[in-house]
């Protein structure tokens, strides 16, 4: 099956697209209310963009300040990237999101552009999160007087430095977007390497970026001059944490199944190491695919039915190319009659929901036992068939999960409930959307393919 294209290089491809010297299209767009924002806000901003089934065609116009404030819906990537960009080309404008959104800590992205432009460029709500009024003009004005200014500048031919402070993708590639106010010549350092799509789709796309190891373990971005790309075309490749999840489904209901054309990222493929190390029969093969956008796309398969051969164990260092397939590795888990150990899981608690605590709630709900201690989640589950016994022996007729609205809690016990056969009753239901809503659909096809013909 051929899932649909992965979230963040959607954002990004859109951005990136949005502020091209020429057109550019976009295809195999995912089609949740993550990238419709992304796809609003940019129209509000006075991009052109056209979509036609799940192809998008952007012709970039110079953005203006919009009439209202951009709505970022649920989205982190959308709000954070927009941030650095609206910084990078001079736009004054206010976002806003949903409830989840407006919890989620924006101070991660203006903290670091105050220090890219020696000025708050950023004002946030309560000092931490949005609504945001981000000031592009001020961020302007910064690069002018440093410019004029030979005194303030460190040397001539110095490119600017900021560090990102904490391990997010988000972080970084706002940052590298905030570098268009200087035009280029700026270094983005980050304490730890995360997920590099920008970096990888604004080299193919012929701008002028090199990235580097940083003392300590961290990497360096550097952005050249002047930072600009031509317009481009691209298939976006299945989104691995959308597979993570089917994945999921198959590994609990013992079924066999075939990804193709996932984007293989090691940034985001760490899952299927995690699994293979627990024993499952899972790998990534060469697929008929090209690189796209610089970006390895592989199949993925799994073979066999192919339950856990022992727990799931995953070291901290693992947790940032992991970020967002956590709650699918926690279904198969709560599925496995072993102890799995997430350690390093505390950047979770900052997501979509705090998802340590829902993970908790989830493996609770359905019969297993899990705690949190500092930052290590522990999961003791049980066998899929005893799990369901266990459900039926307490007479629950339905098992009740509190995801607080978040897409990939709500689609991880949706894949546990359905593959041990339990009906669920979630708090905000249709939540999937956000990110995948046809996960049922691709849930139900396996299902259609294990059944007798
Ligand atoms: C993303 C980065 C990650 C991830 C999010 C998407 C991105 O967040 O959890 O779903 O596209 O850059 P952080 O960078 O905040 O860890």
């Amino acid at each position: 099956m051929r899932l649909p294209g992965d979230k963040s290089m959607a954002h990004r491809a859109l951005l990136f697209a949005a502020l091209a010297k020429s057109p550019s299209r976009v295809a195999r767009l995912p089609d949740g209310d993550d990238v419709a924002c992304t796809i609003a806000c940019l129209r509000a901003l006075g991009t052109r963009i056209d979509v036609d089934g799940d192809t998008a065609t952007v012709t970039p116009a110079p953005w203006s300040d919009p009439a209202a404030p951009l709505s970022c819906g649920n989205s982190g990537t959308l709000a954070r990237l927009l941030i650095g960009a609206l910084a990078g080309e001079a736009i004054d404008a206010e976002l806003v999101g949903d409830a989840s959104l407006s919890a989620r800590p924006m101070r991660r992205v203006a903290d670091p552009l105050r220090a890219l432009f020696g000025v708050d460029v950023v004002e946030l709500a309560a000092g931490s999160t949005l609504p945001a009024r981000v000031h592009g003009s001020i961020a302007f004005a910064a690069t002018e007087i440093r410019a004029s200014s030979p005194g303030a500048a460190p040397s001539s031919d110095a490119p600017v430095r900021v560090e990102t402070g904490v391990a997010s993708a988000q972080v970084k590639q706002a940052c590298v977007l905030a570098a268009r106010a200087f035009g280029g010549d700026v270094d983005v350092v980050e304490p730890v390497p995360t997920r590099d799509h920008g970096e990888r789709m604004l080299t193919a796309f012929g701008a002028p970026i090199a990235t580097s190891a940083a003392p300590g373990g961290g990497r360096v971005v550097h952005v050249g001059a002047p930072f600009e790309w031509p317009g481009f075309d691209v298939d976006l490749p299945a989104d691995p944490s959308s597979v993570a999840l089917v994945a999921a489904y198959a590994i609990i209901a013992e079924r066999r199944a075939r990804f193709v054309d996932v984007l293989a990222n090691p940034f985001r493929t760490a899952f299927v190491d995690v699994l293979r190390a627990a024993g499952v029969d899972i790998a990534l093969a060469s697929s008929s695919a090209k690189t796209h956008a610089g970006e390895p796309i592989a199949d993925l398969a799994l073979a066999a039915p192919s339950p856990l051969v022992r727990g799931i164990d995953v070291a901290a260092q693992r947790v940032p190319a992991l970020i967002d397939d956590i709650p699918a590795l926690a279904a198969v888990a709560v599925a496995s009659p072993f102890e799995s150990v997430f350690r390093g899981v505390g950047e979770l608690r900052f997501k979509e929901s705090d998802r340590v605590a829902r993970l908790v709630d989830l493996a609770r709900a359905f019969g297993a036992d899990a705690d949190v201690v500092d930052d290590t989640l522990r999961i003791r589950g049980r066998a899929a068939r005893e799990l369901r016994a266990v459900d039926r022996a307490v007479d629950r007729a339905v098992v009740r999960v509190r995801t607080d609205g978040d897409h990939r809690i709500a689609m991880a016990a949706t894949a546990l409930a359905r593959a041990i056969g339990v009906a669920i009753e979630l708090d905000v239901p249709g939540c999937e959307r956000t990110s995948f809503p046809a996960f049922a659909t691709f849930l139900a096809r396996l299902d259609d393919e294990a059944a007798p013909h």
